[in-house]
């Protein structure tokens, strides 16, 4: 495919006509059509029968008379698990695999049956309940006495069963609930069941309709976030009449933003939130999904011709949320927290929490499409360093490879690819190509042939190897739901396999929506056939997700087990972040991209997907020196930190930009790299304790209703807030602080601000709108080298952020910053911190670790001290007693400790008198 071409597909993607909305997708029409007929379900609940993991019960559709089986599973941690399917399919119906950590382990619920028309489920400690009702069919969650949540309260439960095909039996009549009173040939076209067409493409369905459908009331609730991945706002909006949220992973270049299109990757999980309670739908299945919401607010103002009334009260707010799907089974978990922390732990119980990245990838990478050749990439690596910014990884996309075959180099580009990695090496760099999941046609390609010959393509709907279009020219698609495929393509990560890679070369996986450019909506026929007969319609949102999951696998094993993997993908499923990163693909440098990558990531955050981020600059077009600066400094603060654009882009390099926005960029960079402990300190407590990197305010702030729908500004961890500046020509940001028991410290001025205000702050082009909390301390770098590794023995420094109360505590997370020794041998180091009555404490805050470091403490500022000390001494563990020295600014009330050196990994204190 020539330069041309490639251009006018991606022109042709920003074009919305290529891709459906709800009226073009016939399971949503049917769904439609048949919920507004109202035919409801009833629950047998003479047919309860109680298994040793589940309860099982037939529920029965008036006009259907086919029986479904419902189950009911208590799961540890306050979860429940309801899964609803055929008594007895034609055929087995799609169940994702592969995306629950292990099986997750049941509780045994308690069966207290109440009245005859209902049965009541109950946890062991009897404060969770499921009280299911007969009819017509419904079940509430009950916590201590409060109904939180209803399913099937509107009477949107939908199962189609499966059929046979009307070609092969004329009595199919009484199965088909949904052809039954539409057998006219328009009508047919209309439902889509068997054949369903969109532009010029025909998806013949050889398993007819298989949709299905549930509600869920949430009671009392007003706020529900989730559901990646979408260009809109962090909390979700109502949905209107075919508008829904779709989750269907696709490959939009240029997306536009505030829109509910599906894009590259689908989470099918949705948080609720509320004072009080927290709660998740996890609704497990990988294929086409749309969720609609409304959300009825608590209170409503009446309008009168007079004017506005007073606030009438409207009992409860709630909000419902319809989820519908192509195929598969109802599998859906219910989390029910009830703290947003305890909503994290339970979906992580489930899908696995983020891997522990290695160091460097929390540093900053330079990628561009592309880097021509060894030269440039050579110019460019030394450019960092002329300019004195530190950076960490160099990216070579696509046109690395020897026409678009992956695992190859170009031979006149990059004739000696070790070589160039030694050159990084050197500075303690990385370097992170490009793999693809599209194979070129080419029988003298490796790959292609190795694979063609075992089998390891998607198939066609006729049998033959799946082939499509994509950045090669005609390809074929690995079938990475194979755990053969899998396997073999780990094993092409082998040094001794992959011709030019070393231990210093990371991974890419691009394009595996997967996207397909002559395809209905750039991605692959649903009826494609994968690993099991499975047709792609089945598992399509899960398609990358395995990609990313066997490459990971095969940064692994080149290691033999002993290295951590770096793999960023651009499609991704619930559980994807136990492998690696994500980013939210092709944005556009305009200021509008850089202010929705906020709540695009922290949507990704709260669903578990901590190491996430939004490619800097924009993708698309060229940014204006001052939108660069912009992003450069909301990036430092994100936590994938990439800067990237597309092909015939203006170079951008950090120092084309003049002198002066050469230097911002190298600060906002700076100021990411000083913070790199503390980045790496989260990072562990995201891994271990599922909690996420950044966090929208509700998060922290759980009891203030006011932080609910904010998503300009997010927490780092528990300490840091950050407003990045997104608009043009900012001379005064207005920054919320929340809490009114809490004290925000700036973190350069350190002007300080009593909590639960909005307070405006004046900004230069230098200024990054960054507040300390006051209760907590911050570990940090306090000399900057050119890279992570550079940095590995460089001091540190603590924050220390008084509150109110005059006290502070914090975190402090070590390891080798590589490998698996922090989990097999327990080498790390995790330190507590903590000031009281003057005294800062260095304790050890997890006793199962040990990890020497030579690394001294070497500086410590504490914000908001009152009072001018006398004196202040450090105790060393042997316990002897130094005076430290001091210089205090009364007008800021900061006090700097200087010139000393404790070690970080041992108990000491510092009294300040
Ligand atoms: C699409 C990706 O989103 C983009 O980041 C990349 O540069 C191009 N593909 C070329 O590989």
């Amino acid at each position: 495919m020539d330069a041309a071409e490639k251009i006018s597909v991606e022109d042709e993607a920003v074009d919305k006509k290529i891709f459906k909305d709800c009226s073009k997708i016939a399971f949503y029409r049917r769904q439609k059509q048949r919920l507004s007929k109202k035919s409801t379900y009833r629950a047998l609940l003479d047919s309860v029968t109680e298994g040793k993991e589940s309860t099982r019960f037939q529920i029965i559709n008036e006009a259907a008379k086919v029986p479904l089986l419902a189950e009911v599973y208590g799961i540890e941690g306050n979860i429940f698990r309801l899964k609803i399917n055929e008594e007895a399919p034609l055929k087995p119906r799609y169940e994702v695999p592969d995306v629950l950590t292990s099986k997750p382990s049941t509780v045994r619920l308690i069966s207290c049956s109440g009245d005859t028309g209902s049965l009541v489920l109950a946890n062991g400690k009897g404060d969770l309940k499921c009280h299911i009702t007969a009819n017509p069919f419904k079940i509430d969650l009950v916590s201590e006495e409060e109904v939180v949540m209803s399913i099937n309260s509107l009477g949107q439960l939908y199962f189609e069963q499966l059929q046979i095909p009307p070609k092969q039996s004329r009595a199919t009549k009484e199965n088909e609930e949904d052809t039954s009173d539409d057998t006219t040939q328009e009508n047919q076209e209309e439902l889509g069941l068997w054949e369903e067409k969109f532009r010029n493409f025909v998806d013949v369905k050889d398993n007819g309709p298989a949709s299905i459908g549930l509600d869920f009331s949430l009671h009392g609730f007003e706020h529900v976030y989730g559901i990646p991945q979408h260009a809109e706002s962090h909390q979700l909006k109502n949905t209107s009449d075919g508008d829904a949220y779709r989750l269907y992973n696709l490959d939009v270049y240029g997306y536009k933003i505030h829109d509910k299109m599906g894009i590259y990757g689908s989470v099918p999980y949705l948080l609720a939130h509320k004072l009080g309670r927290t709660l998740g739908i996890f609704w497990l299945n990988a294929s086409e999904t749309l969720v609609e919401i409304n959300t009825e607010p608590a209170v409503k103002y009446a309008l009168t011709q007079m004017g506005p009334v007073a606030a009438k009260e409207k009992g409860r707010s709630q909000t419902d949320v319809h989820w519908m799907s192509e195929s598969g089974i109802i599998d859906v978990f219910l989390l029910t927290g009830p703290t947003p922390s305890d909503v994290f732990k339970q979906y992580s119980y489930l899908t696995g929490t983020q891997a522990m990245p290695p160091l460097f990838s929390l540093g900053y990478h330079q990628c561009r499409w592309n880097y021509k050749d060894e030269h440039d990439v050579k110019a460019v690596d030394a450019g960092f360093d002329e300019h004195d910014i530190p950076y960490d990884v160099m990216w070579l996309d696509i046109e690395h490879t020897e026409g678009k075959r992956y695992f190859t180099w170009d031979k006149k580009r990059f004739p000696n690819p070790k070589r160039m990695q030694e050159l990084l090496r050197s500075k303690k760099r990385k370097l992170v190509v490009i793999s693809d999941p599209h194979i070129k046609i080419d029988p003298d390609y490796l790959v292609y042939a190795k694979a063609k010959e075992q089998g390891f393509f998607v198939r066609n709907h006729e049998g033959g190897d799946f082939e499509g279009v994509c950045w090669p020219g005609l390809s074929s698609y690995l079938d990475f739901t194979s755990p053969k495929v899998r396997e073999w393509y780990s094993s092409l990560f082998a040094f001794s396999v992959y011709q030019g890679s070393t231990d210093i070369l990371y991974i890419w996986n691009d394009m595996n929506e997967p996207s397909v450019f002559r395809g209905p909506e750039l991605t692959m026929q649903k009826n494609a056939i994968h690993h099991g007969n499975w047709e792609h319609r089945e598992l399509h949102n899960i398609y990358g997700f395995y990609q990313q999951m066997a490459t990971a696998e095969g940064l692994i094993q080149r290691s033999k087990g002993k290295e951590r993997p770096f793999v960023l993908t651009r499609s991704f499923f619930a559980g994807s972040q136990k492998y690696g990163a994500v980013w939210t693909g092709d944005n556009t440098a305009e200021w509008s991209y850089l202010k929705i990558s906020i709540p695009m990531l922290l949507t990704l955050s709260v669903t578990g997907i901590s190491f996430c981020g939004a490619d800097v600059g924009g993708f698309i077009g060229n940014p204006e020196a001052e939108l660069l600066v912009r992003w450069y400094q909301a990036g430092a603060y994100q936590p994938f930190f990439r800067g990237h654009a597309t092909k015939n882009t203006k170079r951008r390099e950090p120092w084309l930009f003049g002198e002066e926005h050469t230097r911002l960029i190298q600060e906002a960079i700076r100021e990411r790299y000083a913070l790199l402990p503390y980045w790496y300190s989260l990072f562990y407590s995201a891994h271990v304790a599922s909690q996420p990197v950044m966090r929208p305010l509700w998060v922290e702030f759980p009891d203030e209703l006011e932080t609910f729908s904010v998503e300009d500004e997010y927490m780092l961890g528990s300490a840091l807030l950050v407003h990045p500046v997104t608009e043009p020509k900012a001379t005064v940001v207005d920054v919320f602080l929340p809490g009114s028991s809490e004290v925000w410290y700036d973190s350069k001025t350190f002007a300080h601000w009593e909590g639960a205000c909005t307070v405006k702050i004046p900004v230069a082009l230098d200024t990054i709108p960054v507040f300390q909390r006051g209760g907590s301390v911050v570990p940090i770098k306090t000399t900057i080298g050119r890279s992570t590794g550079c940095m590995t023995d460089s001091p540190y420094g603590l924050w220390v952020a008084l509150s109110t109360k005059g006290s502070a505590v914090g975190e402090f997370y070590l390891d080798d910053g590589h490998s698996f020794q922090y989990l097999h041998q327990k080498q790390f180091l995790h330190r507590k911190f903590s000031f009281t009555s003057g005294v800062l404490i260095n304790s050890c805050a997890d006793k199962r670790g040990h990890y020497p470091s030579k690394c001294v403490v070497e500086q410590i500022l504490v914000l908001g001290l009152k009072k001018h000390p006398s004196s202040v001494t450090s105790h060393s563990p042997d316990g002897k007693a130094q005076p430290v020295a001091f210089t205090y600014c009364a007008k800021t009330s900061t006090l700097n400790l200087e010139k000393f050196s404790l070690n970080i990994g041992a108990d000491w204190k510092v009294q300040i008198q």
